[in-house]
């Protein structure tokens, strides 16, 4: 039989300036959202939109967290580049195909900036004529909206850092850092 090693808690990794959340915090949270949704939403079923590539670790943590039945669907929209901080309008690069008329829509995404991403998806499924239309995200970063947009259901409120780690990344790196922290400012030039 093989013997179940604990893992050692990893080293930070040298592209962070500091851990904000770890392993095992985002995990408690996760599952506190959980608690949450389950409040809004009973046992009812409801369909979940999820902000590739971003809430991809997020999604499917809380996914895993909820025994109500419920649908995926994903939708991919661009807006960062590889800058620290929001260019220009977000824009659809992949849209939804599961059918969202008279569902119950939850919207996740890893993280809440500007808030232009998320009323972009959010006013392009309300189109859809959703039953309800709420949203989810792991991490919100109050102080820097620059548009009227606030998220039903919030893991984390952080200051104005870039962050890394758990699907977030910079250049489409460090999504797989299974904690959440700030990146080295001299890692992002
Ligand atoms: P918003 O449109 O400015 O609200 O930006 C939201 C999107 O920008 C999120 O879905 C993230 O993909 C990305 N983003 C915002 N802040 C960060 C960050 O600190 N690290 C990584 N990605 C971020
Ligand atoms: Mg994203």
């Amino acid at each position: 039989m093989p013997t179940r090693t604990k893992r050692k808690p990893a080293a930070i990794h040298p592209d962070l300036e500091s851990v904000l959340y770890t392993e095992a915090q985002i995990k408690k949270r996760v599952r506190s959202i959980a608690q949450e949704l389950k409040a809004t939403y009973g046992d009812g079923e409801f369909t979940i939109v999820s902000l590739i590539n971003g809430a991809i670790m997020f999604t499917a943590d809380l996914m895993r967290e909820i025994d109500n039945p419920v649908r995926l669907d994903c939708i991919r929209i661009s807006s960062y580049g590889e800058k620290t901080k929001s260019v220009g309008t977000p824009q659809v690069v992949a849209s939804l195909t599961l059918d969202i008329l008279n569902r119950h829509v939850l919207i996740v995404d890893d993280i809440l900036d500007t808030g232009k991403t998320l009323q972009l998806v959010a006013g392009l499924v309300r189109k859809l004529n959703p039953a309800s239309l709420r949203s989810c995200v792991l991490l919100d970063k109050v102080g820097r909206r620059e548009v009227d947009f606030e998220a039903d259901f919030v893991g984390f409120k952080i200051p104005d850092k870039f962050v890394i780690g758990y699907g977030l990344d910079f250049a489409e790196r460090y999504r797989n850092l299974p904690c959440i922290g700030v990146l080295n400012p001299a890692r992002a030039k």
